[in-house]
């Protein structure tokens, strides 16, 4: 490989393998050692790599045109790929898609179409978004500062937005001292109170992850809670965003994560899965209330991105949707997210697991230092790093995270593989994943 001295890489010390080629759950490096793709990169590949129906359909919209821009021209991908989304949504009153780049930009096009919205709507004084600590929702300024993760907020809080945050719904770490039998979902009527101090007349929506990812480790709340906030939601006249970056397109076992729960949001939110990785592709699925006030107000919405709704990426998306559909693969991500759970059980007993957790093929495993205390390791000793780089060696892409307890401590490691693994391939995930936690564990 040529010198690489001019990358500015994410962890400027790190000296990464070089990625050669993949395929399936595998990726092979340069130097012929191969990785279990256990998390599907940071939670994006759902199809598995190198499937041939995608780049087909990759090349075809290649050469008849790989780009225009959305202000000139529509194109068949991108209608292709409207209506077999509105053909997943969980009602049918979710009816346009706002196609751009990622899942950040995504979080950012749906704020403003909130907040547009509700001008157009005559309710201007409706712009505050209320979201949750321990939650991440991007990491350009704007959603940013909508997140819950002091770690990764410290750096730049003179320039992020100051915005109202709620407390999670974390049941292994309550903030309400409560337990999941007799609890009556004090972390959903937070979000009452919460717009009731703001002034409902200034709050235009709430975002949250219908589980938690990156920064908590496939938190799953307690049934009950989103049915809750869907209500409080209505009650005070409030957009529901329901950010599915992470858990969207099948990723827990449903084709949208909050559908586990029978709620209809607002808005959606989706990224990654989306485009399984072939190419950078996010969107905003709205409902129609919310398309038709601006198309019967100003009629523009005034907001775009270079990238959005380009051919390519369309295409690619709309090749990976009916990659999923003709092979059943959201259903799949259920059941083999039922084998998942089973087989990571067995690393229960270690002292070092907290809580083992997810929905689909989404998991986590909370480590921690005490299990009768549920008490944390010290930050300074980066333990899901380690286990991460522990299972890196053996041949496992795992995507760990810290934070999870208060926005700096606690860690946890994330487990999303691409929904296409098998039996085998899992109980191979699991068993690499129980010597690297092993091997930390004797260092410790
Ligand atoms: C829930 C959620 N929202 C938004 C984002 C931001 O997506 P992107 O990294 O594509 O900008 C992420 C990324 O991990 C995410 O997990």
């Amino acid at each position: 490989m040529e010198a690489c001295d001019h990358v500015f890489y994410r962890n400027l010390r790190k000296v990464y393998p070089v990625a050669d080629r993949a395929e399936g759950v595998y990726i092979w490096d340069t130097r012929g050692k191969r990785y279990l793709d256990g998390s599907g990169g940071a939670c994006v590949v759902s199809i598995g790599h190198g499937v041939p129906a995608i780049l087909e359909a990759m090349q075809i919209q290649f050469k008849r045109v790989p780009f225009v821009h959305s202000s000139h021209f529509t194109n068949p991908a991108a209608c292709e790929l409207g209506n077999l989304l509105h053909a997943m949504a969980p009602d049918e009153s979710l009816s346009r898609t706002y196609f751009l780049s990622g899942g950040s930009e995504a979080v950012e096009s749906a704020v403003k179409l909130v907040r547009q919205y509700w001008r157009e709507a005559g309710r201007p004084d409706k712009y505050k978004v209320i979201s949750r600590w321990s939650s991440f929702h991007g990491n350009t300024t704007g959603a940013l500062a909508l997140g819950g993760h002091t770690a990764r907020r410290r750096h730049y809080q003179p320039i992020l937005q100051h915005t109202p945050h709620i407390e999670p719904a974390y049941c292994y770490r309550c903030s309400f001292k409560e337990v999941p039998e007799t609890c009556d979902l004090q972390c959903a009527d937070e979000l009452e109170r919460c717009i009731k101090h703001e002034d409902p007349e200034s709050v235009a929506a709430f975002i949250a992850e219908p589980v938690v990812g990156a920064t908590a480790g496939a938190v799953v709340p307690k049934d009950g809670y989103w049915q809750r906030i869907r209500q409080i939601c209505d009650t005070y006249e409030i957009k529901l965003i329901a950010d599915e970056v992470m858990t969207g397109i099948g990723r827990c076992g449903r084709n949208f994560g909050i559908e586990n729960w029978g709620v209809v949001p607002d808005l959606i939110v989706m990224a990654k899965g989306l485009s399984s990785g072939y190419t950078p592709l996010g969107a905003v699925m709205v409902k129609d209330e919310i398309h038709s006030t601006i198309k019967n107000g100003s009629g523009v919405f005034v907001h775009g991105h270079t990238y959005g709704q380009n051919p390519l990426s369309t295409a690619t998306g709309a090749a990976v949707l009916r990659y999923i559909q003709e092979h059943g693969l959201v259903e799949r991500s259920r059941q083999m997210g039922i084998y998942l759970m089973e087989k990571l059980a067995m690393l229960a007993k270690r002292d070092c697991v907290g809580e083992i957790r997810g929905l689909g093929l989404f998991a986590g495993i909370e480590l921690i230092r005490d299990k009768a205390s549920r008490a944390w390791f010290d930050r300074d000793l980066h333990v899901s790093t380690r286990v991460a780089n522990q299972a890196f060696e053996r041949g496992l892409v795992t995507y760990p995270g810290s934070g999870g307890v208060d926005g700096i401590h606690g860690d946890h490691i994330l487990l999303a593989p691409p929904f296409t693994i098998t039996e085998r391939q899992i109980d191979e995930m699991v068993a690499i994943l129980a010597d690297a936690l092993e091997a930390v564990a004797k260092t410790l």
